[in-house]
């Protein structure tokens, strides 16, 4: 399988409570590489962009407005497969479905404050790490 990357953030709630670290380094347990990191707060015009296709959801104005309350931490995750291995390690957007020993179950408040997102699909890795990062800014 050939090393890839993804996008991740370290979401508001996870933030609040100083948990990067603790995130940190379940990522890197589970063999992922932190390629690219920085801590930022994203404007509303951001979260917007960034969540565009939930922008029919019934949830999307909370979203929006929690992704942006304080800041989160977005990052490039390098690993085998790592689109998957990182939704491995998340757990389930539901942290009441989350497996033992992953992010959510460990960390997350509920499926609002789910304390990290990753990217769905190569294709949408691609599209969200080039809203945040230039390819300098990623040293593998
Ligand atoms: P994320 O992986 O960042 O993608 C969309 C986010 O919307 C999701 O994680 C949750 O934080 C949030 N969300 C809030 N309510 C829901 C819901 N009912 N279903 C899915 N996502 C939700």
């Amino acid at each position: 399988m050939a090393v890839s990357r993804t996008f991740s953030i370290i979401k508001p709630d996870a933030t609040r409570r100083n948990l990067t670290g603790k995130v940190n380094a379940v990522i890197e347990d589970a063999g992922l590489r932190i390629v690219a990191q920085k801590r930022v707060r994203l404007s509303e015009a951001q979260a917007k962009t960034f969540y565009e296709v939930h922008k029919d959801r019934p949830f999307y104005g909370e979203l929006v407005s929690q992704m942006t309350a304080e800041p989160v931490v977005v990052q490039v995750l390098e690993g085998e497969n790592a689109v998957v291995r990182y939704r491995e390690v998340m757990g389930s957007t539901n942290p009441k479905d989350a497996a033992e020993g992953t992010i959510r179950k460990l960390f997350a408040l509920s499926i609002g404050e789910n304390s990290v997102h990753g990217s769905d699909s190569p294709e949408n890795a691609t599209i969200e790490i080039a809203q945040f990062f230039s390819d300098g800014d990623i040293v593998g």
